[in-house]
């Protein structure tokens, strides 16, 4: 089964996430580039925040790899505002994923992930998700969580390797 994962991420922690579930396996990993940038400062929560209250879609460069040719597909995100971010909202909008397998994948800053995981499944509509997984923030000082909800995303890829 071939698989890609696509990621957005602004400080590199959903980032380390997606490298470290591709480790060892053929998944391609692709990240999402939006044209817009955020800061990196306390303004990222404003910015930030109202795109993802006003369901934003920043334009994307382009993607190395499309969603057509696989069968399963990880999305990761970090959570802004109790929701997913801009730059999937944009990718969601851009490719037609009924059909496929999706596994979701979000890091936040210890918040609850399950708003932000069903406003995922509301914009996918048709797909299948078969796994929905959150890794609490900053990865760097929970690297013993992070690697149990790795090998669980792991298991949950199955077959892909
Ligand atoms: C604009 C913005 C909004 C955020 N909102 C939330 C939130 O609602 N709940 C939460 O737990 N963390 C929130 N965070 C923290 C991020 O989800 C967390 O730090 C995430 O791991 C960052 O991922 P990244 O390093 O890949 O960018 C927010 C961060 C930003 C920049």
């Amino acid at each position: 089964m071939k698989a890609v994962i696509y990621y957005y991420s602004l400080e590199d922690n959903t980032k380390r996430i997606a490298e470290r579930i591709a480790e060892g396996t053929s998944m391609e990993v692709c990240r999402l580039i939006p044209q817009k940038t955020y800061p990196t400062n306390g303004l990222k929560f404003l910015f930030g925040g109202m795109d993802v209250i006003f369901k934003k879609t920043p334009k994307l460069e382009s993607l190395s790899n499309r969603p057509e040719g696989y069968d399963f597909i990880v999305l990761a995100t970090p959570v802004w505002a109790s929701s997913f971010t801009p730059a999937i909202r944009s990718f969601l909008g851009d490719h037609n994923l009924s059909g496929k397998k999706i596994i979701l994948v979000a890091t936040s800053g210890g918040g609850d992930a399950s708003k932000c995981f069903k406003a995922m499944r509301e914009a996918l509509g048709e797909s299948e998700i078969v796994g929905e997984f959150v890794i609490k923030s900053p990865v760097a000082d929970n690297e013993n969580a992070a690697d149990a909800v790795v090998d669980s995303i792991r298991k949950c890829l199955g077959g892909v390797n």
